[in-house]
């Protein structure tokens, strides 16, 4: 059985929605165990305990939120003996690109060493149902992939 998780921030709610969809599209691959963490309470037992990770967070000041660069901070170091070499992906919430988190999240994670496996999921404005439905199927495909060992 492998293990995925989702290692989230939000300040006002709309990541966290995300972030609670990319939860579900995960559980709804019953083969995979999936755990949902916010960014301040995860550290290097969790990624030690993951075979697969998803990053959720909103765009501020055109990067990742603090609280995900802080988990970045407290487990870079601690990690690199582990070569981690994990699959992951991005989802952000943003209120009008998203660009700038993606690009800072994928310099960081390319030397844990982690390697992406999708387009990040980048919700726009308001958060709606199709974000929602997007949030969900990302969480499938990505729990799925790990099953079938693809990843
Ligand atoms: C302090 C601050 C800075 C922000 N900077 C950006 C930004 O640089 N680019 C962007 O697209 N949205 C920016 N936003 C908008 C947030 O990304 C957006 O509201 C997002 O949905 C918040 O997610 P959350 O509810 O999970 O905290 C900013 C919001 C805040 C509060």
């Amino acid at each position: 059985m492998k293990n995925l998780l989702i290692i989230y921030h939000s300040q006002s709610g709309n990541t966290q929605q995300l972030a609670d969809q990319v939860l579900a599209g995960c559980r709804d691959e019953a083969n995979v165990e999936s755990r949902l963490l916010g960014a301040f309470d995860a550290g290097l037992k969790d990624l030690r305990w993951a075979d697969g990770l998803l990053l959720g967070t909103p765009e501020n000041f055109g990067t990742m939120s603090g609280a995900l660069k802080d988990f970045f901070d407290r487990t870079y170091y601690p990690a690199e003996p582990n070569k981690l070499n994990l699959p992951y992906g991005i989802f952000i919430s943003a209120g009008n690109d998203g660009s700038g988190a993606v690009r800072e999240i994928q310099r960081i994670a390319k030397g844990y060493t982690l390697r992406i496996i999708s387009e990040p999921l980048i919700a726009k404005g308001e958060i709606n149902a199709e974000h929602l439905r997007l949030a969900r199927e990302f969480g499938l495909a990505m729990a799925a992939g790990l099953d079938l060992g693809i990843f």
